[in-house]
């Protein structure tokens, strides 16, 4: 009877070659697509790290909505770098016939690699406009073919309207007093461009 390592007894002659032969097959996959592969597994099931990352860019950036309103939706577009970590974020809500680009953000340690550009051109080629007082986001409007305004039309104005006001309530509910303090100091300073 042939006997195995566990039993205790070194392998017969016949087995270690077959173990031989075993090991110099190449494996199907590198180590490098496996571990992409598992990335990408682990995304699909932990989509919470995307969602954690934009409320901490929320939370920094008083220009934007609470956190507690963050989302990631179907109008959301999320940039990621080559290891699966969110980096970049925009996204587009339905004003009554038109859309509004809104939440831009960049994180901290990826900005001034023009990846706003780059957001702009995953927003399509529909009619389009943003409210912004970030200079960075205005430059590269103009470049992407926003024109400066003063008003979006009639539906689009009420709508923002109603959700402005609703965020404000929302955000008195909340306590998020300095965000209100802060939109409120700059509410002027916010310009409108558009792309018919
Ligand atoms: C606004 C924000 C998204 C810009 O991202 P960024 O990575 O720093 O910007 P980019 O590298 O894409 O640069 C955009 C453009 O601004 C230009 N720019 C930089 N500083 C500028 C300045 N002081 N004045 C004018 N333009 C300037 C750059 O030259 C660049 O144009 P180019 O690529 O054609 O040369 C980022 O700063 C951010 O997340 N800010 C906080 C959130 C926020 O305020 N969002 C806007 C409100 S919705």
């Amino acid at each position: 009877m042939k006997r195995r390592v566990s039993d205790g007894y070194p392998l017969i002659q016949d087995e270690s070659k077959a173990s031989q032969r075993v090991s110099s097959i190449p494996p199907l996959i590198n180590r490098g697509t496996y571990w992409a592969m598992f990335k990408w597994t682990w995304r699909q099931y932990h989509p919470m790290e995307d969602i954690a990352w934009l409320k901490q860019m929320f939370r920094q950036e008083l220009d934007l909505r609470p956190p507690s309103l963050a989302k990631i939706g179907e109008n959301s577009i999320l940039m990621h770098d080559e290891s699966g970590i969110p980096i970049a974020h925009a996204a587009l809500s339905n004003r009554w016939g038109n859309f509004e680009i809104n939440s831009v953000v960049v994180d901290p340690n990826h900005r001034g690699r023009g990846l706003t550009h780059k957001l702009l051109k995953q927003c399509g080629g529909e009619s389009l406009f943003s409210y912004t007082r970030d200079v960075r986001l205005q430059s590269t409007l103009l470049k992407a073919g926003f024109e400066r305004r003063l008003y979006p039309g009639l539906l689009p104005l009420l709508n923002i309207g109603i959700s402005r006001i609703a965020m404000l309530f929302w955000m008195m509910f909340t306590l998020e007093f300095r965000r209100i303090f802060h939109q409120f100091r700059h509410l002027l300073n916010y310009k409108l461009f558009i792309r018919p």
